[in-house]
């Protein structure tokens, strides 16, 4: 009887699930900046896309990918890695509580009705330049490298770990299958703009 070969689990390595998620963020980061950039002409504010954009970057960004990164990849980094490594995981860990700073000051910005105030339009539109601005450098260092050390460094068992980890997080906070279908609407309506 032949051998069956072993299903083979989809995202095997933590940082493949990571670097998905960062194809995520940037769809929503397009829509983002493509609202700062509307309000900033004095277009309206959208509240409902608005709203759903800050709930990904607060619950899904803030709260599982960055917790990913900051408790599991973060210290196997600085455990296995160099000197160089060690300092670049520090720096990346400071952008992600700017970047999260950031999302709650954009918290502060939303208005039910759609309508900014005028003083509040170019803040708005500032917040949201400046924390595109940090996500693409935090995502742009870990893709260039920290994903590369992490896969060369840290055994993949322990990954596999970090993947359980990472699904009962997402279990918990929404998971990214359910916040990707979400985010493609948003992304259809606010694209070419
Ligand atoms: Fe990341």
């Amino acid at each position: 009887m032949p051998r069956q070969r072993p299903i083979r689990p989809k995202m095997q390595r933590a940082t493949d699930n990571l670097r998905a998620d960062h194809v995520l963020t940037e769809r929503a980061l397009g829509a983002l900046c493509a609202i700062g950039q509307q309000v900033r002409a004095g277009g309206p504010f959208p509240a409902a896309d608005g709203a759903t954009l800050l709930r990904y970057l607060r619950d899904y960004v803030v709260g599982v990918h960055f917790r990913m990164e900051a408790e599991l990849l973060g210290p196997a980094l600085a455990m296995h890695g160099s000197d160089a490594t060690a300092m670049l995981v520090g720096d990346v860990m400071r952008m992600q509580d700017e970047a999260a700073d950031l999302v709650l000051a954009l918290v502060v910005f939303w208005e039910p009705d759609g309508a900014l105030p005028p003083a509040e339009q170019a803040g708005f539109a500032d917040t949201v330049a400046l924390l595109c601005q940090r996500l693409r450098r935090i995502q742009e260092l870990e893709e260039n490298d920290l994903f590369t050390t992490c896969e060369r460094e840290v055994a993949l068992d322990d990954q596999l770990g970090w993947c359980a980890d990472f699904a009962q997080l997402e279990r918990e906070r929404g998971t990214a299958a359910s916040w990707a279908e979400r985010l493609a609407a948003i992304a259809a309506r606010w694209s070419g703009r």
